[in-house]
């Protein structure tokens, strides 16, 4: 893989962002670029979380594959699990371009895509005739921007989805989409939780609730207890941020969107860090945000993830 993107990298760096990935989903999709066979995993890194045995604990994190194209190809890169999406229910553009910003200097990215999405129907399609076999495969649920209820659209989302996830997860974090942030409040928080756990029925798909890392030590302790007192199956830490800490060399570090990549490392394990002390290890939590090394996703499993998910490195 290493070598592969040497070669690559200097051609997709030559494009605008967006481009670079779409062709790079093109490409994969076509069958270009992906390794023909997935290579084994040393038994070590194997463990079971959910009931689900985890080849290795390193995830794909949602947003690269948002509309579930190429789940197979990146399982045969070698990563443990992953997760399409967000996938919301009606196709939407997201917002308009540009809306992705690579911060060379900076190892990071920020984006404000807005959850651009083909929708649910297309996505289940595709994984309806899925092989199973290829690797775990969790589905990240978003809501439409415009939608009435943004409880309904999870909701929708668990009920469509359970049949062909390993996990579901209520994206109620993204920066993006105004408004939806305050799903993350413990009343709202709470309610959502009870409507989609009602939503999975005798479904025993795990549903789990990704998180920003932008919460204060309040909020942080409200998600906890709700996440405890409900039963939901875990929470994934983090989300983009849009806080900009100090010292961003590059000169997109002032543009609209959440940041990921490196600079989020050290606040994303913080609050991976609370979530697991609050919760007191009762919780799988999955822990993500400027993972680069091998180091760096250990750092996360010290700090309480059972699982990790990279993306902008
Ligand atoms: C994301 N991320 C994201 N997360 C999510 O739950 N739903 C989404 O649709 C997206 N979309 C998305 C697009 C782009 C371009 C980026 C860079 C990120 C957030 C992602 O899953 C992850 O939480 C953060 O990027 C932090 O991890 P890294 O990138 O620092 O490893």
């Amino acid at each position: 893989m290493t070598r592969l993107f040497d070669l690559a990298r200097p051609v997709l760096h030559a494009l605008p962002p967006e481009a670079a990935h779409r062709m790079t989903v093109a490409a994969l999709k076509a069958g270009i670029g992906a390794p023909r066979e997935r290579a084994p995993d040393d038994p070590i890194l194997s463990s079971v979380v959910w009931n689900r045995a985890f080849l290795n604990p390193v995830g794909l994190a949602a947003g690269f594959d948002k509309d579930a194209e190429v789940p197979g190809a990146m399982l045969r890169f070698g990563f443990g699990f992953v997760e399409v999406g967000s996938i919301t229910p009606r196709p939407q553009p997201g917002n308009p371009k540009p809306r992705l910003f690579r911060l060379a200097q900076d190892r990071a990215v920020i984006n404000r895509m807005g959850f651009n999405s083909k929708g649910h129907a297309p996505a289940i399609a595709r994984l309806e005739g899925r092989d199973e076999a290829e690797g775990l495969l969790g589905v990240n649920l978003g809501a439409n921007k415009d939608t009435g209820d943004v409880a309904a659209d999870y909701v929708t989302g668990v009920e469509r989805f359970a049949p062909h996830a390993d996990y579901l997860v209520a994206n109620v974090s993204s920066p993006n989409t105004p408004g939806l942030r305050a799903m993350q409040r413990r009343e709202a928080l709470a309610d959502l939780i009870e409507r989609v756990l009602a939503a999975r029925g005798g479904a025993s798909v795990p549903v789990l609730v990704k998180i920003a890392p932008d919460l204060d030590a309040a909020e942080r302790e409200d998600i906890a207890a709700v996440a405890l007192e409900t039963g939901i199956d875990g929470l994934i830490v983090s989300n983009t941020t849009v806080a900009r800490p100090d010292g961003l060399q590059s000169p997109e570090r002032d543009e609209t969107g959440g940041l990921s990549g490196a600079p989020l490392m050290a606040p994303a394990t913080a609050c991976l860090g609370d979530i697991y002390k609050l919760t007191g290890g009762r919780l799988p939590l999955v822990g993500v945000g400027g993972i680069a090394s091998g180091t760096d996703a250990y750092a996360k499993i010290r700090a309480g993830a059972s699982l990790v998910q990279l993306y902008s490195a």
